[in-house]
């Protein structure tokens, strides 16, 4: 995926028993009733927020480019779910199109690729959106301790802002602290999108 971590087997271990993201949280209570609309979680990860977007009773297309995307993500599913479930194995940098969606969420997920491979990403994750649909997604800010590493894109928060061009902005956060990844301690800079189309 051409990743600045090359095995995420370790996060996925190290976070296994983690809540599921507020921010996945407040998309889901802000986007309604999902009425057999589709959401999209990109870069899901080991499922969990799948999971939680199953159970709000959304159709739910994972996307992810770590190997076993398919064996993880469905695990973190009960069999009853997973007729809504589809998971893709795939790299953003391979993205050029998404179906329909009433909510794209990308949880600690879009940072991970190249600015000019995050700037194709980002058109087909627009184009996704229908009319009252919920974007929400994390980046990471400039202070960021992995902002240097060229395989990342961060962003300011004006730059971010702009990214919502012609959506309603719900909240823009910006977070920073110490803390550690499962590489070691770090610097976190993180930005919280929440906007609807
Ligand atoms: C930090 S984890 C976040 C997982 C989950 N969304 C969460 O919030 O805990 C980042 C996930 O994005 C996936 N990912 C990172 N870069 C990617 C890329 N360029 N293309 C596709 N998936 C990618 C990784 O495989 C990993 O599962």
């Amino acid at each position: 995926m051409g990743d600045v971590i090359d095995d995420w087997e370790p996060f996925y271990r190290a976070t296994a028993d983690n809540p599921v993201r507020p921010l996945c949280l407040e998309a889901i209570a802000t986007a309604g009733e999902p009425h057999d609309r589709l959401a999209v979680d990109l870069g899901a990860g080991a499922g969990r927020e799948t999971a939680a977007l199953l159970d709000a009773g959304w159709r739910v297309l994972a996307l992810d480019g770590a190997p076993g995307a398919h064996l993880r993500i469905e695990a973190a599913v009960p069999p009853v779910r997973r007729d809504r479930l589809t998971v893709v194995e795939q790299s953003f940098s391979a993205l050029d199109r998404l179906p329909d969606a009433g909510l794209v969420y990308a949880g600690y997920a879009l940072p991970f690729q190249r600015p000019e491979v995050f700037a194709r990403t980002w058109s087909p994750i627009r184009a996704s959106l229908r009319p009252g649909a919920i974007l929400a997604v994390n980046l990471f800010g400039p202070r960021d301790t992995w902002a240097d590493d060229p395989e990342l894109t961060t962003h300011s928060p004006a730059e971010a802002r702009g990214l919502l061009d012609g959506l309603e902005v719900l909240a823009l956060r910006e977070e920073e602290r110490e803390g550690v990844a499962v590489s070691g301690p770090k610097h976190w800079h993180v930005l919280d999108l929440l906007a609807r189309a």
